[in-house]
């Protein structure tokens, strides 16, 4: 399959899923051979604008002949249509979150294993040109994280609640990050206008092991917030990072870089010198990391359709996607113990 344009499709073409049509059409390798969606219209909609065939099931569309295909329904429909184009030995690339549940999760995870086909799911903030440029910095062994989401309410994907809608995107970066799953959750949420969480904060700790040293991940998400904030900080041992998704910048301080401002400092308060007027950070050095232009969507479906022509696993695998779901699961469930009702 290594150099041959893979016949692409979209099962759910609403918010999400009309972008993967569009750039699976605008792919020079990949040809848009259809889309699936309950609505009959907006299907119609999607091929007059980018090409291929609306199909009336599933079954249609694997019997015209499909390589790889985005999952793009509301999660709670994603398990069956996942069995389905698995179990017909059909790639998938599966949006963000895998399942709605841990169970659904690793009966995906066992679908795709058992076919022994690619399944990508689509945390795609790992492709975000901010994301990409911390990921340069290296291995970065973080000591503490502190993740901010937080929106206006939207009334999109409310048949889930913030820990699954939004907070799902930090966990899998923290899963990117820290590399392993959290050993002690503590969580608080607050639901306002339904029966799941709107607002969510938790702190994890990481024990010390072979992936990586001590740490601790404060993750705050919100859906009822009055102002848009997507924030990642991160200490290390060598430095600070302080990211602004919106702004779309990333700030770095290393500590190579500042070691003789901060040992003057330290002297200068130990000999109890007046530091009031000091601006701390006309002292400090910094750098502004440079952020691609690139869209997120784009390189997600490279990575995936690569994976697709060369049989290697994804870059974001059914394990992590499966981890994201149970850790999501963890919070919940601790958090629920002391929900706050507003309502
Ligand atoms: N990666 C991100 O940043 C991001 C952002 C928003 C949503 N999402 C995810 O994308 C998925 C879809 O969310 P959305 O906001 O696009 O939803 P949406 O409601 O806008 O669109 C879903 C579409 O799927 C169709 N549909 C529903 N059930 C179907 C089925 N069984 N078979 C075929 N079509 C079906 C609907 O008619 C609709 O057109 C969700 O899993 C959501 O979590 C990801």
């Amino acid at each position: 399959m290594s150099n041959t344009t893979l016949r692409c499709a979209v099962i759910g073409v609403g918010r999400m899923g009309r972008h993967h049509a569009r750039v699976y059409a605008q792919m020079p390798d990949a040809d848009l051979v259809g889309v699936v969606d309950h609505d009959a219209d907006r299907a119609r909609d999607i091929t007059e604008e980018w090409g291929g065939q609306a199909f009336g099931s599933i079954a249609d569309l694997v019997a015209s002949g499909v390589d790889a295909v985005t999952i793009a329904t509301p999660t709670v429909h994603h398990r069956p249509a996942a069995e389905q184009l698995l179990g017909a030995g059909v790639a998938c690339l599966i949006e963000k979150p895998l399942a709605p549940t841990a169970e659904d999760a690793a009966a995906i995870a066992a679908a795709a294993d058992a076919a022994g086909v690619a399944l990508q799911v689509g945390h795609v903030v790992r492709y975000d040109p901010v994301m990409r440029a911390i990921k340069s910095l290296g291995d970065l062994r973080p000591r503490h994280l502190e993740l901010h989401r937080i929106s206006p309410m939207t009334f999109r994907s409310v048949d889930v609640g913030v820990v699954l809608d939004m907070m799902i995107h930090d966990l899998d970066l923290l899963t990117m990050l820290v590399g392993r799953a959290p050993e002690d959750v503590q969580a608080s949420a607050v639901a306002v206008l339904g029966e799941a969480e709107d607002v969510c904060n938790v702190r994890m700790t990481y024990p010390a092991s072979q992936e990586g040293p001590a740490c601790v991940a404060n993750v705050t998400a919100s859906r009822l917030a009055m102002k848009t904030e997507r924030t990642l900080r991160l200490i290390s041992e060598d430095m600070y990072v302080s990211a602004d998704f919106v702004a779309r910048t990333v700030k770095v301080i290393r500590k190579a870089a500042n070691a003789d401002q901060i040992e003057a400092l330290r002297t200068r308060l130990a000999a109890g010198e007046d530091l009031s007027d000091v601006n701390y950070l006309d002292l400090v050095q910094f750098e502004d990391l440079e952020i691609a232009d690139a869209e997120p969507l784009r390189l997600q479906a490279e990575d995936f359709l690569s994976a697709v022509r060369s049989g290697n696993r994804p870059p974001v695998d059914a394990e992590a996607g499966s981890l994201a779901v149970q850790v999501a699961e963890r919070i919940v469930e601790t958090a629920r113990a002391g929900q706050l009702s507003l309502a």
